[in-house]
Formats: C-alpha cells, structure tokens, sequence
C-alpha cells in the first residue's frame, strides 16, 4: 500500500498523457476516471466515443469527460500516422494502405500517438496478451539509445523486512525474454540496475542467479551466467554485481559467508537477474503465493518510450497503479541514461 501511494504521488508531479487502448473496457475506463480525478496523468482512450460517453454516463464516472477519446476509425490523424507508420516500416515492407489498416487496430495506434508524440506513455492488458501488447512497441517506438533489448522488472514488496530494502526487492526478467543469451543476459541486469536506481531511487546489489555459486558445479547454463557477470563487471566496474551464485547465497549472509566468502554482496542482494524467463516468472509466482510478497509489474524497461503489460485478472487499482509507474517511467525516459 506504501508503494502504491509513493508512486501514485509522484507521477502527480510528472503530468504525462498516457493512452489506453483498451478505452471501452471497463475496468479501463473506471480506472482513467480515476487517474484524471486524482491528477495522476492525462488519459487517452482509444475506443468509440459513443460507448465510452454511455458508460461513463450509466456508471455516473463524472472525470470521463476531461479525457481525449480518439475513435481508431475515424479520427483526424489518420494520414498523418500512416505515414510516419510507414517511415519507421518500410523497410519491412509496409505500404500506406497497409499502415492506415495497422493504425485501426487501437494497439498499433497507440504506439504510432507515442511515436507522434501525442502521448508519453502507455498501459493496456485487460483483455490483450503481452505478446500483443508489446509487438507495437517494439516494431514503432524501438528501444532507448543505448538499449538493444526490452525487458522487464517486477518490484516485490516482502513481508520479511530483513531481506533486499526494508523488503522491497526486484526481479528481472519474469516476463517478456525467453532465454536470454549471455549479451542479452548482461544487458538486462544493467537495465535493471538503471530502473532499480532511477524509478525506485535504490542502491542497487545485483545477484546473477544460477544453481551453483562461484564455479561449484560445471554446465553451459552455469557458464552463461558467470561470463554475463563479467561481461557487466568489465563495463561497469563501479555497479555492485556479483555471480553466478545461487539463490541462498544471494540473500542470506551467513550461507554467502561460507559458499563465496569473497563475493561483492554479502548476501544481501536487492536485485536478482534470473537465468531464463522459466526461472523467473515461476520464481515471482513462488514469493506471491508463498510468501504472500505484494508483487507490481512487469514493469517494462529500455523502450523508448513506455509500455506497461497488465495481467488480464487485473483490478482497476491495478490499472491505477501501473498508469502511475508509466507516467513516472515517461518523464524519466526523457532525461539522459545515468552511469554507474
Ligand atoms: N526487445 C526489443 N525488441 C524485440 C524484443 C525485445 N526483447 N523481442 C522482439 N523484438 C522485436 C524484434 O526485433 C522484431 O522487430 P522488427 O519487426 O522491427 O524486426 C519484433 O520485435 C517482433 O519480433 P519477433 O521475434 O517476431 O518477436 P515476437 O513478436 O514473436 O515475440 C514477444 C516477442 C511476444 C515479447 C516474445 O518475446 C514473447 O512471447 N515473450 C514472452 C511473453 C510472455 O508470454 N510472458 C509471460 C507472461 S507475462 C506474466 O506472467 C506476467
């Protein structure tokens, strides 16, 4: 609840737009009454204006009308999006008539009003996959400078206050890269790191997981995350990362202190890069369930602009909330990347 309202207040301070393409589905449209109501952000809504107005009017959602409502039929826009839609595409091979057909589906629309600079960031999932969500943003909105790779973090808030943060600790990737190779590896715990430190302002002690600490097993899965480690502790020599090394040793000092004495964090990382997405969306499953850890994400990284994933469970608390990460993410993925 403490992250919640943290977040919330200060993506008040950002006042970015954020469009939701999902805008006749409603948990949305509750949810963007409710962000425009608290001045979280801005709202977009992508979906016929009839529909949403309808609702809004039945469901008594009085802040609906301070939203920009954009038909993906019939908008002013079209032609000018088609066109920068196939700017960035043609050399995929997309002609006009195919853009104007893209841009009517509310996802791809949604990444060409960030590309165009109509909105700063956006959030949709309710009823769409992530692989769905994501695809638009990837193909039109690319990666920041600097980032060849999206990726993602959750943030983990632990009843045990003794582990990462007070509590709070992060893991990436759990949802979006299925087998990261060893550059891809590497580059998502830099991401990580950068998120860690910028969106949530932490300090952050990176653990590059495996089931072996420091050599005491031999396979290529264990290679993979030893010459990943190393890869980011030559470029960054100041980011405090330490691996491959298992799970106990990463957050327990006193097992750190027998299984790698000489480790860089002494068992007490507060991030935690995992090998393959299997090992880290079962792992953030695990602690929800088990641990009954509050869990916020996937937050996406190294988009230029962001895009954030909902579950399609997804409460309008939720949507509120990941909105709020977004607008945050908007305002800092315009300011140059901080080194380590
Ligand atoms: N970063 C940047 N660009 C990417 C990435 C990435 N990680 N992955 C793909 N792309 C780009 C490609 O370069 C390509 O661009 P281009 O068209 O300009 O050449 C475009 O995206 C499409 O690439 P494909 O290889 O066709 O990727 P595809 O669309 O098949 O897959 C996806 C991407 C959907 C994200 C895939 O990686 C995936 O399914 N990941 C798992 C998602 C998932 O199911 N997660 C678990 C559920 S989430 C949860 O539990 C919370």
């Amino acid at each position: 609840m403490e992250f919640e309202k943290i977040v919330q207040k200060l993506a008040k301070q950002y006042k970015q737009r954020i469009v939701l393409p999902e805008g006749t589905e409603p948990r949305t449209i509750r949810a963007a009454d409710i962000i425009i109501k608290e001045k979280i952000a801005e709202i977009v809504l992508i979906g016929n204006p009839d529909f949403i107005k309808d609702f809004a009017q039945k469901e008594n959602l009085q802040h609906i009308q301070f939203a920009t409502i954009i038909d993906p039929l019939n908008h002013d826009k079209i032609e000018e999006y088609a066109r920068l839609v196939v700017e960035i595409r043609k050399n995929k091979g997309v002609d006009i008539d195919t853009a104007r057909e893209l841009i009517k589906k509310p996802l791809y629309l949604a990444a060409t009003i960030i590309k165009a600079g109509d909105a700063d960031g956006e959030v949709a999932g309710a009823e769409n996959t992530t692989g769905n969500v994501l695809r638009p943003g990837f193909q039109l909105i690319k990666t920041l400078p600097g980032v060849s790779l999206v990726s993602s973090v959750f943030v983990i808030i632990l009843k045990d206050k003794e582990f990462g943060d007070d509590g709070m600790m992060i893991f990436a990737d759990c949802a979006v890269n299925p087998d990261p190779n060893e550059d891809e590896l590497a580059e998502i715990a830099v991401t990580t790191a950068r998120t860690a430190k910028k969106l949530l302002g932490m300090t952050p002690r990176i653990a590059m997981l495996s089931f072996s600490t420091h050599g005491s097993a031999q396979h290529k899965m264990i290679d993979k995350v030893a010459h990943a480690t190393k890869i980011v502790q030559q470029n960054y020599p100041n980011l405090l990362i330490d691996g491959e090394m298992q799970l106990d040793a990463a957050i327990m000092p006193e097992v750190c202190a027998k299984k790698a004495p000489n480790a860089k964090i002494q068992g007490n990382a507060n991030v935690l890069i995992f090998p393959t997405l299997e090992a880290g969306n079962i792992a953030y499953k695990l602690v929800q369930r088990f641990a009954h850890a509050d869990v916020y994400g996937p937050i996406m990284q190294g988009l230029a602009a962001p895009i954030n994933d909902l579950s399609r469970g997804c409460s309008v608390n939720d949507i509120v909330n990941v909105v709020a990460i977004t607008a945050i993410q908007a305002s800092q993925s315009k300011k140059s990347i901080d080194e380590f």
